[in-house]
């Protein structure tokens, strides 16, 4: 009778455990995305990274594909980390070694980085990729590589300003240039503030996030690309665009920066104004008129010639990624809206429109990203950076559904 009992409770335990994780399925998907159709997507990934290795020379970094030739970078550049970050990803879901060594070959490039004070990129570099690294495989080296890089971007901060420098150098007293890409950066600062227990690090990155929540945002929650601050005063002198239509225009990669970022605040301080910043900002992006009905944004969503003009794989692949995390902290509407969003992204991307066939776009996964318009620099390409966000968007995918 007692054996009967413990039976029954357990399987009643074992029930109940089983329908919290249907429900939250249930609760946020429309359509149906198998395990099977992502591991499809992830391994096709892995098989195009795997030629993609055989492409890229020794010392440099995968940086765009145009014009059937490969531009690399050192690994200096603002998007060398996402290479090594893609194939640790890959590796993470496949196990295939030869991702790996590729990875330990290339990560080697940029330790050195971990003292370079004349970039805000560190964020990008260093936690994409040795970030990855350290999670996939802890070493006390790769930690020490992470410190170093989250101090070096500390010395970029201005307390004036209540931001890190993005452009110019540390001693420029004439302006202080600062970007909404800048909010990808401060996740380097709460790992390091984690694991350091400096509280000066997280301080940081709470004091850059609140002003740049004061002064990067219009009324409708877009975001301006570029903040130009008085360095002695802290006081706006100008905002501006870079790689946007106009300086009041709502470059799309920006606000997929500003979406990924305070989505990432809410995450490292669970303070709730961030929260209900990501959902401004997610509101002005998914029920803006110029978001297409397969929501691959255009490069700007005030591009001139919309919509005879280019669409930003890049952004979509941000998206999608953002908005996985940010549907686990919102109440189930929310959730179900972002997640059949999600959806449709991964779909669109995952279709030969988007999704190069193998040994094709140079090795590269995606196609069709812009890195800079006004300067016609990879315009049409692909782009690292889609490809990192979009396998990133597949792993958080099958977590969030458990797949
Ligand atoms: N951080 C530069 C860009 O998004 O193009």
């Amino acid at each position: 009778m007692k054996k009967l009992f413990h039976t029954t409770a357990v399987m009643v335990i074992f029930l109940f455990f089983l329908s919290c994780a249907t429900t939250k399925k249930q609760s946020t998907s429309n359509t149906d995305i198998s395990a099977k159709w992502i591991d499809k997507n992830l391994q096709d990934a892995a098989t195009q990274y795997k030629y993609f290795i055989t492409k890229i020379p020794e010392g440099v970094m995968p940086r765009s594909f145009t014009k059937d030739t490969l531009r690399t970078c050192p690994s200096e550049n603002w998007t060398a980390g996402f290479y090594p970050g893609t194939l640790l990803y890959l590796y993470e879901n496949t196990k295939d070694e030869v991702l790996f060594t590729e990875t330990l070959k290339k990560i080697k490039l940029m330790e050195k980085e971990q003292y370079n004070k004349g970039t805000h990129d560190l964020g990008f570099m260093m936690y994409c990729s040795y970030g990855n690294l350290n999670r996939i495989t802890p070493n006390e080296e790769y930690k020490k590589i992470l410190i170093n890089s989250a101090r070096s971007l500390a010395t970029r901060f201005n307390p004036a300003v209540g931001c890190i420098r993005s452009w110019g150098r540390s001693n420029d007293t004439s302006m202080f240039r600062v970007i909404i890409d800048n909010m990808m950066n401060l996740e380097l600062l709460f790992w390091a503030a984690k694991e350091t227990g400096d509280r000066l690090l997280y301080d940081i990155s709470v004091t850059h996030a609140n002003t740049t929540m004061k002064n990067h945002f219009r009324q409708d929650n877009s975001s301006y690309h570029v903040v130009v601050y008085n360095p002695q005063t802290g006081n706006v002198m100008k905002k501006e665009t870079a790689q946007g239509a106009a300086n009041e225009s709502a470059w799309a990669r920006g606000q997929l920066w500003g979406l990924y970022g305070y989505t990432l605040m809410y995450r490292e301080t669970k303070d709730k104004k961030y929260l209900d910043q990501a959902q401004r900002i997610a509101a002005f992006i998914l029920n803006n008129p110029n978001l297409p009905a397969d929501k691959i944004p255009y490069w700007d969503f005030n591009a001139p010639g919309i919509p005879n003009t280019f669409r930003d794989a890049s952004s979509a692949a941000i998206m999608a990624s953002a908005l996985i995390e940010l549907a686990g902290y919102s109440n189930p509407t929310l959730a179900k809206n972002y997640m059949s969003t999600v959806e449709i992204i991964l779909r669109t991307l995952s279709s030969p429109e988007y999704k190069a066939a193998i040994k094709e776009n140079g090795g590269f996964i995606l196609k069709h990203s812009v890195a800079h318009l006004p300067r016609n620099t990879e315009v049409d390409s692909p782009l690292p950076y889609a490809d990192y966000y979009y396998v990133e968007a597949m792993m958080r995918y099958k977590k969030y559904f458990r797949l």
